[in-house]
């Protein structure tokens, strides 16, 4: 398609003479850049590059920046909020194959890789090494799409978000400029912190080419255990207790009732039906004895009953793999039926009432759905269960998700812990960030005048 009557066509000549056949134009690949796992509407790039290095991503952007083409940068495509629908056409950029393992420095405890790079290739290349990547999204997402969302998962509480593992980038801005962020050392005091600026810029400010990512050592022992509860309430303040004693937990997840209901089916699980927490624990054996112990004691004091905890690895690696299919256990509760998700983070002490509030809501709904939650962060997810012939459906979900976010700032929380603002969460942005968005606004400006960067999304906040 170097059809010179649409918009992008010259862009797309030129490229081809770069990228050859890494510069698809088919249906089918432009349809699989369409969409992402969210219910919101696809829409068609007019083509697709796969760049292989930096010297690629810079041709690709100066010929949109010269063309006023929009550049969308793509991932895995497991994003939840629309961030790589190329709502407005244009090239979307697909840095699938840019997927090597530059550098591991164990002696540093960093990596170095391409942004194509997913989370599990990672701790693949890492095995022989005694250390591990942390960040665990669920989805076996790509390690640029993670930084640009700063994404996190049931990992967070204990080794952090992308915020804090990435210490330093390539990243080629809107005018086609390699830079570099950040360093090598652990810290440093030098200069804007470019390096967080990019990280959950949602692909607006430019394209990430390059990461130096933390690493972790593997911890001697782990142990799960999991836990149910009468209520909703006894089991979220069991976690703030948890979480406010101290115990280092590795991951602390909730799931509701219905949640636990779809899990057992999905995965062939056994469940007792009632709110659930799963915990992971990361130390020496004696250590993760003594963290599950004293887990047990308040669990108890909340109410639990039967804590059960286990170090055998297949066991946990069972449950954790039914805690990862969750989205796809949701989904297959109504078969036919679309998620419309909500992802909200408070302060820890605000978490109990926001999660009976948010269960109360669904509850008085015609709608179904579940809440789970990364809880020991304070952030959780709502799923309302909607069939997307239904438009009284979608209103009362809508309806819900906001009342939602209502809510959590009005504690002093976010509209988003997890899954970002991508198209889904851009009303939010004023009521969160008021006048900061302005400086936001500037912020894009500066970068990307031409506004090309993956054009409708955060950078276009009202
Ligand atoms: C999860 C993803 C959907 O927590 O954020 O499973
Ligand atoms: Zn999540």
């Amino acid at each position: 398609m170097d059809d010179l009557a649409i918009p992008a066509g010259k862009a797309i000549a030129e490229l081809k003479t770069v990228l050859g056949d890494r510069l698809a134009t088919s249906v089918s690949v432009r349809d699989h850049h369409s969409h992402d796992t969210s219910r919101l509407k696809p829409h068609l790039p007019d083509a697709v590059a796969f760049p292989r290095t930096e010297e690629e991503v810079q041709a690709i952007i100066s010929a949109c920046a010269a063309h006023g083409v929009p550049v969308v940068p793509f991932g895995a495509g497991s994003s939840m909020e629309g961030h790589t629908i190329p709502v407005r056409g244009g090239i979307t950029l697909d840095t699938r194959e840019m997927n090597k393992v530059l550098e591991i420095r164990p002696e540093d405890l960093l990596a170095v890789v391409q942004p194509g790079v997913t989370r599990k290739q990672l701790n693949v290349e890492l095995r022989e090494t005694g250390l591990m990547f942390s960040v665990d999204p669920g989805a076996d997402a790509s390690l640029g799409g993670m930084a640009s969302t700063r994404g996190s998962g049931t990992t967070a509480v204990r080794y952090g978000t992308m915020r804090e593992n990435v210490l330093a980038l390539r990243v080629v801005t809107p005018d086609g400029t390699a830079i570099r962020t950040g360093s090598r050392a652990r810290k440093s005091s030098t200069g804007y912190d470019l390096t967080h600026l990019f990280v959950g810029a949602e692909g607006t400010l430019g394209v990430i080419t390059e990461l130096a990512v933390r690493l972790h050592p593997i911890p001697e022992a782990v142990s799960s255990a999991i836990c149910a509860f009468p209520t909703v309430a006894e089991a979220v303040e069991a976690v703030i207790e948890a979480v406010q004693y101290g115990i280092p937990v590795a991951r602390v997840e909730f799931l509701d009732e219905v949640a636990i209901a779809g899990v057992n089916s999905y995965s062939k699980l056994d469940l007792p039906v009632a709110p659930t927490l799963f915990f992971e624990f990361h130390g020496t054996p004696a250590w993760v004895e003594e963290q599950a112990r004293l887990a047990e004691d308040i669990t108890r004091s909340h109410g639990a009953i039967g804590f059960r905890w286990t170090t055998d690895a297949d066991e946990r690696a069972k449950l954790w793999q039914a805690r990862h299919d969750l989205f796809w256990a949701t989904k297959a509760i109504i078969p036919g039926y679309d998620l419309y998700t909500g992802d909200i983070c408070v302060p820890i002490s605000r978490l109990a009432e926001s999660i009976v509030a948010a269960r109360a809501d669904i509850d008085a709904s015609s709608l179904k759905g579940q809440i789970i939650g990364h809880v020991g962060d304070g952030n959780f997810h709502t799923a309302y269960l909607i069939d997307p012939n239904n438009p009284e459906h979608l209103r009362e979900a809508e309806e819900l998700a906001d009342r939602l976010v209502e809510r959590a700032l009005v504690v002093g929380g976010t509209a988003s812990g997890e899954h970002g603002i991508g198209m889904a969460k851009l009303k939010f942005m004023r009521r969160e960030h008021g006048k900061a968005v302005d400086v936001m606004k500037r912020i894009k400006t500066a970068l990307d005048p031409l506004g090309i960067m993956n054009p409708g999304k955060m950078g276009d906040a009202g």
